[in-house]
């Protein structure tokens, strides 16, 4: 049976929950094709997207210069596992170096496959060059890095971590944006601090401005890699190419994910100079899909539309207009407003319901946010929402408020 063409939401929906693992809570809306910035249901109505698959369509819902590589690429060759080289993957990977400005890349697929391989190279990096016997990695309260069992081992969302236990040994963590509690949690056997610049799944927090500039100068001074995950935070979503950007930090390795592979297929990253990744020998390491030709094509396209940097101009404009709007919003339903670009973390004030239930009243109303931690919405729309659409989405959740 092909779901797709049934245009019914609630049969679908329902073949959905005695099908589909219940690891998700998704809103009632069936999605059947999108562009830009908007996504139409089964039933024809049309959606503005305010959650961009969590930054992952930070171009735009078949974004055309994506979609045309996509479909010459799908032409020429897709996939032929690493155990051969395709004329696609150095190329990219030189241009995905050379726009971190670093030496090398690891491709892999989701984001969670790069977290965890950056954890295995710090690990190696700290085994076999900086000469550590049992290696610790610091990580922050509130990160969310991905679900594998390693990745949960270090979490603190409980929902995240019970039952899947024995946990991964190795992780300390200490408060995010406190760099005072960071210094005493590094000790000889550190090798590395891995954090989100702004924590997305926390709620979009951004940290005190001498916080990164901190982090960075202690990984220097105890010899620690500083691990960006940019997996959401990155590629235009804050206004800039990298969150770090917006405090001139530069990390020993970024983590790249969700918009790299162009909202199209799955495509991360890490990035690092040669004398970290380069701990990596045949068969420590890989993935059978991890850079293949289709996703390599698409990421030196999202690599020449980065380079371009209208992305990041429209994220930085945009986004204050987006801010100014929510901020209006205070003391009328909405508590705070945090964020950088065009991505907010929308506090609710609990008398006008919760998250969720806003999330539901503002998709009646053709609007798509997702709320996080029970009274939070996140707003994080593809970057080619443009200033009036920003106003209707936010006259929506203005109404939604006032109901
Ligand atoms: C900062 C961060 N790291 C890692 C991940 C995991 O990415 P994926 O869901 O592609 O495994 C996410 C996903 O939301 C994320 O926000």
């Amino acid at each position: 049976m092909t779901v797709g063409i049934m245009g019914n939401t609630e049969a679908t929906i329902e073949l959905d929950h005695r099908h589909v693992a219940h690891n998700y809570a998704p809103l009632p809306v069936v999605a059947a094709s999108a562009e830009g910035a908007w996504i139409t249901d089964v039933e024809g109505r049309r959606y503005l997207d305010c959650l961009a698959a969590y930054s992952a369509v930070n171009f735009g819902h078949r974004n055309p210069e994506v979609i045309a590589t996509a479909h010459a690429q799908l032409d020429a060759v897709t996939l032929v596992s690493r155990a051969f080289h395709s004329d696609r993957l150095a190329p990219f990977c030189a241009a995905l170096a050379d726009l971190c400005g670093k030496d090398m890349v690891l491709p892999m697929n989701s984001g969670a496959e790069a977290v965890e391989s950056g954890i295995k190279v710090a690990r190696k990096w700290g085994v076999d060059v900086k000469g550590v016997k049992t290696p610790n990695i610091v990580v922050a309260h509130n990160n969310f890095h991905g679900r594998t069992t390693t990745i949960i081992s270090f979490s603190d969302d409980e929902t995240a971590r019970r039952g899947f236990g024995p946990y991964t040994p190795g992780f300390r963590s200490v408060p995010f944006g406190d760099a005072d509690a960071l210094a005493p949690a590094v000790d000889d056997d550190t090798v590395a601090v891995l954090i989100e610049p702004i924590q997305g799944e926390a709620g979009i927090i951004v940290p005190p401005d001498d916080y990164l500039p901190r982090v960075r100068a202690l990984c220097t001074e105890r010899n620690v890699l500083m691990i960006a995950d940019e997996i959401q935070s990155g590629l235009a979503r804050t206004g800039r190419t990298f969150a770090c950007d917006h405090w001139g930090v530069v990390p020993d390795i970024y983590l790249l994910g969700k918009a790299l592979g162009g909202g199209v297929l799955p495509l991360s990253a890490v990035v690092a100079d040669r004398d970290i990744l380069g701990v990596l020998h045949p068969g420590e390491h890989g993935s059978t899909f991890g850079g293949n030709p289709l996703a390599a094509a698409i990421g030196s396209t999202v690599v020449d539309i980065l380079r371009r940097g209208e992305f990041q101009r429209r994220s930085t404009e945009l986004g204050a207009h987006l801010h100014a709007r929510l901020n209006g919003l205070k003391g009328r339903g909405v508590l705070a407003v945090r964020g950088r670009g065009l991505w907010a973390g929308v506090d609710i004030d609990p008398a006008h319901g919760t998250g969720k239930q806003v999330s539901l009243r503002l998709a009646e109303r053709g609007v798509l946010v997702k709320d996080t931690h029970g009274s939070t919405l996140r707003f994080a729309p593809p970057l080619v929402i443009t200033a009036d659409e920003i106003d209707w989405a936010i006259d929506r959740f203005a109404e939604v408020l006032g109901r």
